[in-house]
């Protein structure tokens, strides 16, 4: 495995490219088994699921193998797709979809997807925000992207399922939009659940539903 000289690699395509020329299979924050009970029952089986920065993960075809059919993965190193594509040619209805999670309404259709998976690509995108209290303000303008892109993709009272190793107080400030900007809920992504995710040092299942379009207002600047 490549380790990165700065964690600001992890944003950076070329750093996953390389990483990927060597890794074959690698599972971020625990395997599909340790939180598949809770994401499971909220999918109907005919659901369209988009999963985020599939990386080398085998959470696609887990999705697969536990009967949803219809699992498109996009990330942006084209090693990765690849590989996956070579990996699972056996499964021509799994999708790989090469794009940049920050260019999702680009890439997608309004209202596409009944579930988005996002297993660890968020931290990437925030890999160098510096200050978690204060974030820079490229991290915020990546984060805004990519979740103002996963409202317009998700169909309403879809899902977003973000599982991360960040504790509730830090992630909810981004999910939520952070606290000291007006607008309460910019994305129109309702968080509904928290599940812990008692593997390694632990992580976190934010479970969020996209809001019917009459109880949210769009702000002015999506
Ligand atoms: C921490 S890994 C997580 C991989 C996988 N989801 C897992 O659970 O093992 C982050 C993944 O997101 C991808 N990625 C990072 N930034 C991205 C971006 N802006 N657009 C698309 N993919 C991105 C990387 O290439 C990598 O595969």
């Amino acid at each position: 495995m490549t380790i990165p000289k700065r964690a600001a690699d992890y944003k950076t395509q070329t750093y996953w490219n390389s990483r990927f020329q060597t890794e074959d299979s690698y599972e971020w924050m625990g395997s599909f088994d340790a939180f598949a009970a809770d994401l499971c029952s909220l999918l109907e089986p005919e659901f369209s699921i988009l999963v985020l920065g599939c990386g080398s993960s085998s959470l696609s075809y887990d999705l697969y193998q536990r009967g949803y059919h219809k699992v498109t993965s996009i990330d942006f190193s084209d090693v990765a797709i690849d590989n996956m594509k070579r990996r699972y040619a056996s499964v021509p209805c799994l999708k790989w979809v090469l794009g940049d999670v920050r260019e999702l309404p680009q890439i997608f259709e309004c209202d596409q997807f009944d579930v988005v998976v996002d297993k660890g690509t968020f931290e990437s995108l925030i890999a160098d925000e510096g200050d978690p209290w204060n974030p820079s303000d490229t991290t915020k303008k990546d984060v805004d992207l990519m979740l103002s892109g996963i409202q317009r993709i998700l169909r309403p009272k879809g899902f977003y399922f973000h599982i991360s190793f960040i504790q509730p107080f830090f992630r909810s400030r981004y999910l939520r939009k952070l606290k000291e900007e007006k607008n309460e809920n910019p994305y129109g992504l309702d968080l509904i659940s928290i599940h812990s995710i008692p593997v390694g040092l632990g992580y976190y299942m934010y479970t969020m539903s996209k809001m019917d379009r009459q109880c949210w207002t769009q702000p002015s600047n999506a």
